[in-house]
């Protein structure tokens, strides 16, 4: 099976930290798809307000303006509106702190409950991540910065969950046997400055794939079992990798 188009942004050994690239492109949100429109809906329709939350504010409304004319996009007052003209998911930070977001497809968190908060806060939990906390304050002003540009970054893990969101609710509803069971979900993650060098927008493209559609490719498999093995005890327990370490060290 052909997977070159596949993301693969697995890297030996896995870390937390800060490996952001800056574009040398300008980046574009995607105006929606039907099927991404009909996939929004319907998570939509499934966990409502957790998908979705701002602090209303005038600031909020010049952030969507500046986003609507940045991407020639219809006029959207909310940032659930924005979210259903754009294929990605988005979040608006202001000095570093959460004012809204709709993510549709989400990794294991809430989307709402981020709302109000830092990005030190947010990445609190996360285990082995000392340098990105440390970090935090320097990252997102680097981000805002217009002077700078747009940053990227890859975020990828393996799931039982073939849906694109991994919202909390549905962990372990499928307990994997085999590879056929696993999937290979990969972001891209882009961060946009406002113009103002206090607020930012992020943006999530997600990816979905049957695991078995890079399995055969051997670089890439021993790749991901090396980048597993290599997570502490702490971060497979985070991602749930658990089980799902010794399918794959099962299956070489
Ligand atoms: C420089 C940019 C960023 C870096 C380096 C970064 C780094 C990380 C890392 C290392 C993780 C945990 C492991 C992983 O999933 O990769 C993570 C998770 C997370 N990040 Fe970020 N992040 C960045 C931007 C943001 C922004 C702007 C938000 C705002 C919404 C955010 C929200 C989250 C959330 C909610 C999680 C938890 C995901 C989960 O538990 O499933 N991140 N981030």
């Amino acid at each position: 099976m052909n997977n070159n188009n596949i993301l693969f942004p697995v890297k030996v050994p896995y870390s937390t930290a800060p490996d952001i690239v800056k574009l040398k492109d300008d980046f574009k949100l995607t105006p929606i798809s039907d099927r991404i429109r009909a996939n929004k809906l319907k998570e939509l329709d499934e966990f409502s307000s957790d998908l979705f939350n701002e602090i209303q504010s005038n600031n909020l409304i010049d952030c969507l303006n500046v986003i609507n004319a940045k991407y020639n996009l219809p006029a959207s007052t909310t940032i659930l509106d924005l979210a259903m003209n754009v294929e990605e998911d988005i979040a608006v930070l202001n000095s570093g702190k959460v004012i809204a977001i709709c993510f549709c497809s989400p990794s294991g968190f809430i989307p709402s409950h981020v709302v109000g908060k830092s990005f030190f806060e947010i990445h609190q939990p996360i285990p082995d991540s000392d340098l990105l906390l440390k970090m935090s304050d320097k990252l997102t002003s680097m981000m805002a910065d217009s002077s700078r540009g747009c940053y990227r970054r890859f975020v990828w893990t393996i799931t039982s969950n073939p849906s694109m969101s991994q919202h909390p609710s549905l962990k372990n509803k499928v307990i994997p046997k085999s590879i056929n069971d696993l999937y290979f979900r990969t972001e891209s993650q882009t961060t946009i400055p406002l113009g103002d060098n206090v607020n930012m927008l992020f943006s999530v493209k997600v990816e979905m794939n049957p695991l078995n559609s890079i399995w055969e490719d051997y670089e890439k498999r021993n790749g991901l079992i090396s980048s597993i093995d290599s997570m502490s005890d702490a971060m497979l327990e985070y991602k749930n990798l658990k089980a799902i370490k010794s399918i794959l060290n099962n299956s070489k």
